[in-house]
């Protein structure tokens, strides 16, 4: 019963869309167990060139079951939108299937999302403005509208107009700003009810069958691990665990049954949004790396902030999320660097530390202590053979892997799912 999570080890955008479409190859389901459309992974494969936002990155694997766990927030007509995409470029989206208890994005958890950004001013997080944070908020608060509900349309309609008193009260006294109409909202998650009912079902058989054949189970994360909002640099996260420990509370896998967790790090690090982020640069190297990497988001089009490979964040995301083994994505956007840097430690106030400072004030103030190891200059996309890496490329990741303190098991090279190195068994 392999069931093997697949985690975002940094800032997000490690590029864990390209890894679960590979490995899917061999999977028999892929279930995304945490965040929303905030999420932009981007699938390269024989089939073409795919940015989702939702749907989990097995769906072009013929045969493989692709779920959108419990834990995953979905807003309906973003998830129509990617499904009609998907069918017009002949992909199947017969085996997908949607927990009935995952929660919706309404109207209202965009909108606020945007309020409460603006009137945060310069202390805004830099959210994607999908309604993450408002309809996470929900959850906890026991106000949220799960997928499940507005099938029994009679039902929803009272719990709509519960939830919109509220939401309507804050809107108008709060912001000020007009009220949204039951009827409105009611008629539009009626429709996508009719639309989405088919995919809707308890998850939770079709996953334990899955584990009583021995099948293989991919559980796909979203974000990365420094956007935790408990680990993660608080204020400025998530508002969902990309960490392994919610891969199991977000789709219904017990923690017994994970047999694998995969960390997925960029060669470098980047980021999107406000917060700490020790070894940005903020120069032509930085620049460099963008535009070599193309480093844009898939979600929002938003610049990526970009800087050297930070191994004191990564040391901490392996200990958090207990990684087995990790894919090092995009080791070709640093080829043609003579240099490179690792950030080993930070100096805060004078001192040298060797962890991540829990206050996220004191993480605005770290700088990092960096080691410099010599680049290998040459093209490495072509490689598929771990010991046909220039030596200097081999150094580089064996450093890595001993300051990160777990082996790595795979190596990506391109974007396209062909373009990776296979170092050793997953699981
Ligand atoms: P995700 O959110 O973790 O799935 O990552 P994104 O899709 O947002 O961003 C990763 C970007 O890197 C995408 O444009 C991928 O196509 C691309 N990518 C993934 N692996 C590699 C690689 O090894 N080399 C290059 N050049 N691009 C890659
Ligand atoms: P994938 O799955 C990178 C960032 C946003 C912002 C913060 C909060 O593609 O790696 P939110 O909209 O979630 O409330 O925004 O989190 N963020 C991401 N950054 N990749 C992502 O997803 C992200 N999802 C959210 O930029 O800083
Ligand atoms: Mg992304």
């Amino acid at each position: 019963m392999p069931a093997i999570a697949i985690i975002g080890a940094q800032w997000g955008d490690e590029g864990k869309g390209k890894i679960v479409d590979r490995l899917s190859q061999k999977a028999d389901v892929v279930v995304r167990y945490s965040g929303g459309d905030n999420a932009g992974h981007t699938v390269v494969n024989k089939r073409g060139e795919f940015k989702l936002h939702l749907t989990p990155s097995g769906i072009f694997t013929p045969g493989t079951t692709s779920i959108l766990g419990n834990g995953v927030v979905i807003n309906p007509s973003v998830l129509i939108k990617e499904i009609e995409g998907l069918n017009s470029r002949g992909i199947d989206t017969s085996r997908l299937y949607i927990s009935d208890r995952a929660h919706l994005i309404m109207p209202y958890h965009v909108l606020f999302d945007g309020l409460e950004e603006e009137a945060k001013g310069d202390a805004a997080i830099g959210t994607t403005l999908k309604g993450i944070g408002p309809v996470y908020c929900d959850k906890v608060g026991r106000l949220g509208i799960r997928a499940g509900d507005i099938l029994d349309k009679a039902a929803f309609k009272k719990q709509l107009a519960g939830v919109l008193k509220y939401k309507n009260a804050l809107l108008t006294g709060v912001f000020g700003k007009p009220p949204l109409s039951l009827e409105d909202i009611y008629q539009e998650y009626c429709g996508y009810a009719d639309r989405l009912g088919k995919y809707i079902c308890d998850i939770i058989p079709i996953l334990e069958e899955a584990i009583k054949n021995n099948k293989v189970i991919l559980m796909e994360g979203a974000q990365g691990s420094m956007l935790d909002p408990d680990f993660g640099t608080y204020p400025f996260v998530t508002s969902s665990s990309p960490l392994s420990g919610n891969a199991c509370l977000g789709s219904g896998i017990n923690p017994s049954q994970l047999t694998a967790v995969i960390g997925i790090f960029k060669a470098y690090c980047s980021r999107v949004g406000a917060g700490p982020f020790p070894t940005e640069l903020k120069d032509a190297t930085g620049d460099l790396i963008r535009e070599t990497g193309h480093e844009y988001g898939t979600t929002t089009g938003r610049p990526r902030r970009c800087g050297w490979f930070d191994a004191v964040v990564s040391r901490f995301s392996t200990k958090i999320n207990g990684f087995t083994g990790a894919a090092i994505t995009r080791l070709d956007i640093l080829d043609t660097f003579p240099k490179l840097n690792i950030c080993t430690a930070y100096k805060l106030d004078g001192k040298v530390i060797d962890y991540v400072p829990g206050n996220t004030a004191a993480m605005f103030r770290c700088e990092p202590v960096y080691e410099e190891i010599d680049g290998w200059q040459c093209n490495v996309s072509d490689i598929r053979k771990y010991e046909d890496l220039p030596l200097a490329a081999r150094r580089y990741l064996s450093r890595i892997e001993e300051l990160i303190g777990c082996p790595i098991k795979l190596i990506s090279v391109g974007k396209h799912a062909d373009q990776t190195i296979e170092v050793g068994k997953l699981h």
